[in-house]
């Protein structure tokens, strides 16, 4: 397998995870063809800072179910080996657009959340921060001690991406020599920058995504499969050479 090898002889492999990264574990994503969730509604709609001010009782909606199906839900075999190759010190980090915790759940400690944490939630007025837990019923807090308006401490369309995150993912960048990109349909900037920046530094770009990516061209290897099959694939064939787990 071409991409065991890759890894075997890489020194610094940076995960680049999007949406696709939990489909296995029951989260929809949001433009795969069959179930993506703007497939049939508008993320300007729900997703943005204007959803938030115009349409805010469905933007709470909207959010709650979210926070219901990740708390539902758990890190699936592709998160869990992503974890062990950190650990393994095979992978140096995870830039990752999913605001779900299950890399972290997982046991990833150097993680770059480009898009926030769905986990926890913050107030618009004195930024104090709430457990997710707390939008939803019995409490539906939505509404802080100190008058403000409770929301989820993600990146909403229309916003700027967290500095720290992006420090973050900008010194992984640098030393990649191996750039996975994971489940993406790379169509979100400036997060989709990445991998064309980890190219541009002389990085070996590979991309496993079940469809075709507008980044497939400038890829050294583009696998359209499941992220499950794959990482389980390499992480055998890891395991059988011995050399790197
Ligand atoms: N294995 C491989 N690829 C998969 C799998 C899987 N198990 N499941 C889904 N995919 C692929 C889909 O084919 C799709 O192309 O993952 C891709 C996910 O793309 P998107 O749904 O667009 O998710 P993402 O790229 O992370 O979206 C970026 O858009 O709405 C915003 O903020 C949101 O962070 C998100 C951003």
């Amino acid at each position: 397998m071409v991409l065991a090898e890759w890894i075997r002889e890489a020194e610094n492999i940076v995960i680049f995870s999007g949406a696709g990264m939990s489909t296995e574990s029951g989260l929809r994503d949001f433009r795969s063809f069959d179930r993506g969730m703007w497939n049939d509604r508008d993320p300007m709609e729900l997703a943005s800072t204007t959803a938030m001010e115009k349409n805010r009782d469905e933007f709470i909606r909207f959010y709650q179910w979210r926070i219901q199906e990740m708390l539902k839900l758990q890190p699936n075999q592709g998160h869990r080996i992503l974890a062990k190759w950190e650990a393994a010190g095979i992978v140096k980090g995870i830039i990752t657009q999913n605001v779900e915790n299950y890399h972290e759940q997982a046991g990833t400690k150097n993680i770059a959340k480009l898009h926030g944490d769905l986990g926890t939630l913050r107030c618009m007025a004195c930024g104090r921060r709430y457990a997710c837990e707390d939008y939803l019923p019995p409490l539906s807090r939505t509404a802080c001690a100190c008058g403000g308006f409770i929301r989820p401490n993600i990146v909403l369309f229309g916003e700027m991406l967290p500095q720290e995150a992006l420090e973050l993912a900008e010194q992984l960048l640098q030393k990649a020599d191996l750039f996975l990109v994971l489940g993406s349909s790379l169509t979100v900037s400036p997060a989709n920058q990445f991998p064309v920046l980890a190219k541009q530094q002389g990085a070996h770009l590979v991309i496993v995504n079940r469809e075709p990516t507008p980044l497939d061209p400038m890829a050294d290897l583009t696998l359209h499969r499941s992220i499950g099959e794959v990482l389980g694939e390499a992480d055998g064939s890891l395991a059988n050479s011995k050399s790197r787990l």
